[in-house]
């Protein structure tokens, strides 16, 4: 019963909402009719105009040079492309990108990339982005640490040195080098890298924080619970998770020599 009430009730709204539109609509039409014909109005340009200069896009660039699916499709779900793009339209802005190619991200830990949150995929991203123009020769003159988008050199730190014509990253966990040029304008420097650049802000071996003093009321309350909760339990548990990750970190790293290390141990 309700039902069939609401229904005539529901088809006259959308015959409101339906009227009002094409009067709307109506009304518009005479306004909007001049606007076409305003000597203002833009001209169309030619088909056939070449299409304006307009900022460099990097994935577009990066697509061409092919193999950097993994890199372009990060770039697009972080929307750090467009916010290239846009910082790229200023003249005045420089950028070197340290670009890990599609068998770099496979030599990741499996999962270490989708295991990350967004805003940890941005920070990794801005890692390999370094907000100068860098020429071959400047990667000799380089102060490290090296300042990247990321920020905090603490979190963030990036060394590269050189020796002879090899160029060297090293993040404290990772150590690569370049592998080529991709693209180079003046304004922009695209060089390949060996591996993806791992910061220690995102894949440091996760240690425990370390445990403020307890205060009075808090060794009270301890004591007091002492007898339902056992702390030798909760010590021997302590232990394992101080150790795991360590081990976790050092493989995520697809050092062979770190895991040949392992094996040993
Ligand atoms: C950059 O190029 C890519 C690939 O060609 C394209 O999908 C994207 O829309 C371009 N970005 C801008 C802002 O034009
Ligand atoms: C580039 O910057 C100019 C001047 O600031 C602006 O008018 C233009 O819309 C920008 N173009 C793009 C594609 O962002
Ligand atoms: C750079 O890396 C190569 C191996 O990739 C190594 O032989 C060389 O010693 C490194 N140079 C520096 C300055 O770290
Ligand atoms: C980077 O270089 C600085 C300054 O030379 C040095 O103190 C630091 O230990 C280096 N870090 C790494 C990860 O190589
Ligand atoms: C990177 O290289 C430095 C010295 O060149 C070395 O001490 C360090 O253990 C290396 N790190 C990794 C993760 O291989």
């Amino acid at each position: 019963m309700m039902k069939q009430q609401y229904q005539p009730l529901f088809s006259l709204t959308l015959l409101v909402i339906f009227l009002s539109h094409c009067t709307k609509t109506l009304g518009q039409g005479p306004a909007a009719a001049p606007a076409t014909t305003s000597p203002a109005a833009v001209p169309a340009p030619p088909a056939d105009a070449p299409a304006p200069p307009g900022p460099t896009n990097v994935t577009k660039i990066l697509e061409k040079a092919g193999g950097f699916n993994i890199l372009i499709r990060l770039l697009k779900s972080t929307q750090i492309d467009s916010q290239l793009y846009s910082q790229l339209n200023n003249s005045n802005s420089e950028l070197t990108l340290l670009a890990p190619p599609d068998s770099a991200f496979s030599n990741l830990k499996t999962g270490s990339l989708n295991s990350l949150t967004d805003s940890q995929k941005v920070q990794l991203l801005q890692y390999h982005l370094i907000p100068d123009f860098l020429t071959t020769q400047n990667f000799q003159t380089l102060s490290n640490p090296v300042n990247t988008q990321a920020g905090d050199g603490f979190e963030y730190p990036l060394n590269i040195t050189t020796s002879g014509n090899a160029v060297n990253i090293s993040t404290g966990l990772v150590n690569t080098s370049i592998s080529g040029t991709v693209y180079s304008d003046g304004q922009l420097a695209i060089y390949q890298v060996n591996s993806v650049l791992q910061p220690y802000g995102i894949f440091a071996p996760k240690t425990p924080p370390p445990s403020p003093a307890p205060s009075p009321a808090e060794e009270k309350r301890k004591k007091k619970s002492s007898s339902h909760e056992p702390v030798a339990e909760v010590k021997s548990g302590a232990v394992p998770t101080l150790n795991i990750p360590k081990i976790n970190g050092i493989v995520s790293i697809g050092v062979a020599l770190a895991a040949a290390a392992i094996s040993f141990l």
